[in-house]
């Protein structure tokens, strides 16, 4: 099969698609025939070095993929050979064949086509099992995202909303916050003009602040995400783009009973995951299929221009979600 290749660590020139050996599957695991992969930023970190492969899996790049059901292992169950799928992947999207153990495997949504599918799986399965699963938002509640044009952002603004959520959120261009507003966020906050938290604090009852953020920027809004949270406030930190080390006030915590949690997606077990796409399966699958949550397609790529569509993703100029087309 065809694969993307990392030929050695460095930028996004190092990517070649190249002819590999088709993977193996265990007994547990189906093969899929990859009709799209998406791109997520984590991509461009592991292509640097920064991001290694979990021990086991596949060393190509590519975080989730959707395609169809080529070859299923003794002790898959659920899944038939011709089943259109999507899956949530520890590695190897970008490339025509991928196994992955079936509990990772969810069937492509009615009215979803099976390419749009590939968009969904890792920012499903990353925002509802943090922002749901552990900071527990839950309806009336007010959530802040930051990077809301981001492929995270635009799940994560639909379906807060879908689940009764007020949502906040921080881009760093108008085109970027327009689309959010069309996406259904209430209160959208240029970083780059405007001070986040005043702007939280003016828009919430009391000036109290947000029940729930997630956060993908780290250490420079770590203390000033802290300034911005409700009593019994809940912070979820899934990414450090601004750096990992900062001082903090500790005495914000402690006065408004504070929750600060973090979590990695692709380091957890496999049956941890799978208890996170069978949670994603009941709780955002319905909205998928309502059309209440929709995938933001923002270019597709041939799987031979992934150099190209690195250079956009580090770029910042997408909205939504970068594809790759075996
Ligand atoms: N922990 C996990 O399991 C997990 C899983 C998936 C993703 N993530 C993390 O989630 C984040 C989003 O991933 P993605 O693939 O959805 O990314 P993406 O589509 O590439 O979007 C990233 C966005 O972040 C914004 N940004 C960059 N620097 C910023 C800053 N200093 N302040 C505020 N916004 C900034 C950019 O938009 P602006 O133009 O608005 O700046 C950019 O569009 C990444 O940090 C990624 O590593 C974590």
């Amino acid at each position: 099969m065809k694969a993307v290749v990392i030929t050695s660590e460095g930028g996004p020139e190092v990517l070649r698609i190249q002819e590999v050996g088709d993977p193996e599957i265990k007994e547990d695991e189906v093969l899929i025939r990859v009709s799209a992969s998406a791109l997520n930023l984590g991509d461009t970190y592991q292509r640097k070095g920064l991001f290694p492969p979990p021990p086991g899996s596949s060393t190509y790049l590519g975080l989730e993929c959707a395609g169809v059901v080529e070859a299923v292992g003794k002790n898959v169950s659920r899944w038939r050979i011709g089943d259109q799928v999507c899956a949530l992947l520890s590695g190897g999207g970008y490339a025509e064949k991928v196994a992955v153990p079936e509990g990772q495997v969810l069937p492509v949504p009615p009215g979803i086509s099976v390419t749009d599918a590939a968009s969904l799986p890792e920012v499903a399965c990353t925002v509802w099992s943090t922002v749901f699963m552990r900071s527990r938002l839950s309806a009336g509640e007010t959530f802040l995202v930051h990077g809301g044009s981001s492929g995270i952002g635009i799940f994560a603004i639909q379906i807060a909303k879908y689940h009764g959520a007020r949502v906040f959120v921080t881009a760093g261009s108008e085109e970027k916050l327009a689309a959010c507003k069309d996406l259904g966020a209430d209160v959208c906050i240029n970083y780059k003009t405007e001070d986040f938290v005043a702007r939280v604090k003016e828009e919430t009852e009391q000036k109290a602040g947000v029940d729930v953020i997630l956060d993908c920027v780290g250490a420079s809004y770590f203390q000033r995400n802290l300034d911005c949270l409700n009593f019994d406030g809940r912070l979820f930190i899934i990414g450090f783009l601004s750096g990992v080390v900062t001082q903090v006030d500790l005495r914000g915590l402690l006065a408004k009973r504070l929750t600060v949690q973090a979590a990695g997606l692709r380091y957890s077990s496999s049956e941890n995951k799978a208890a996170i796409v069978k949670e994603v399966e009941q709780n955002v699958w319905p909205a998928v299929t309502e059309g209440k949550v929709k995938p933001v397609v923002h270019k597709c790529f041939p799987l031979s221009e992934a150099v190209e569509a690195h250079r956009l993703i580090e770029s910042s100029k997408h909205i939504g979600k970068i594809l790759l087309l075996p």
